[in-house]
């Protein structure tokens, strides 16, 4: 596969096979990823897996807090509007994800059932969480996109499938703490990896974009 299908053919995948991915090519994932380039070679990266029975118990945790009704508090916060072109991409994607798979996420029983999908990790056997110092600059936010992106395409390179997650992010300190991991960190996103479930009917559903046209201009 080259770089160019590696690009168009991935897709957020959200259903799994159960079984676990080994270690090592778990591993080559993010010794690829790693390539990724950042500002001033920075790499401002720190990445935790979870598997097994702590993946499990993070899983009970998170749903506990949603059902609790702990307000999220995300370390990276759900932006409170969004620019007109944006929103119309947004609300593109609900309007054909709704008529598609019948979920829709402007209803809030709906939301709250993805929540908990999310939190399970649509069945898949790892949890990726990715970390930086929160006192990095937007420009580190941007390189860690970049190492995310590298990480998702080598995954799919080697026949894994990949969903980056915000929702799995929404109890940011209660994370950290379960974890590990020092509250000075922002946990910016959490992915989930392993074997796509090629019969989930999830799979099933490919998002569309915006024409080059209407992103590029060409100025001589
Ligand atoms: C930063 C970021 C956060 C996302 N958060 C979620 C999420 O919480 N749950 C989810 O199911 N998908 C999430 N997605 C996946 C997007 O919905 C998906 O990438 C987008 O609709 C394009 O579809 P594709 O990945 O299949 O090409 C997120 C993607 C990104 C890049």
């Amino acid at each position: 596969m080259d770089a160019i299908e590696c690009i168009t053919t991935r897709m957020s995948i959200r259903g799994f096979r159960p079984d676990a991915v080994p270690t090592e090519v778990l591993r080559e994932v993010f010794d690829v990823a790693r390539w990724s380039p950042s500002y001033k070679n920075s790499q401002p990266w720190e990445v935790v897996v979870v598997s097994g029975e702590k993946k499990a118990a993070l899983t009970r945790e998170m749903i506990e807090l949603l059902e609790n009704g702990y307000a999220p508090s995300p370390d990276l916060p759900e932006p409170a509007g969004w620019p007109a072109a944006e929103q119309a991409r947004i609300d593109h994607l609900f309007r054909r994800r709704a008529e598609a798979t019948g979920i829709d996420l402007k209803d809030p029983a709906i939301v709250r059932k993805a929540k908990k999908a999310n939190f399970s990790f649509y069945g898949a056997p790892h949890a990726i969480y990715l970390f930086q110092d929160s006192s990095l600059s937007l420009w580190s936010l941007f390189d860690l996109g970049l190492f995310a992106q590298s990480l998702m395409l080598t995954a799919h390179a080697r026949g894994l499938g990949t969903v980056p997650q915000a929702f799995a992010t929404d109890y940011a300190r209660e994370i950290k703490e379960f974890l590990g991991i020092p509250a000075t960190r922002r946990l910016v996103l959490g992915l989930s990896i392993g074997y796509p479930d090629k019969e989930s009917p999830a799979n099933r559903f490919r998002t569309d974009r915006a024409t080059t046209d209407e992103i590029v201009r060409w100025l001589e």
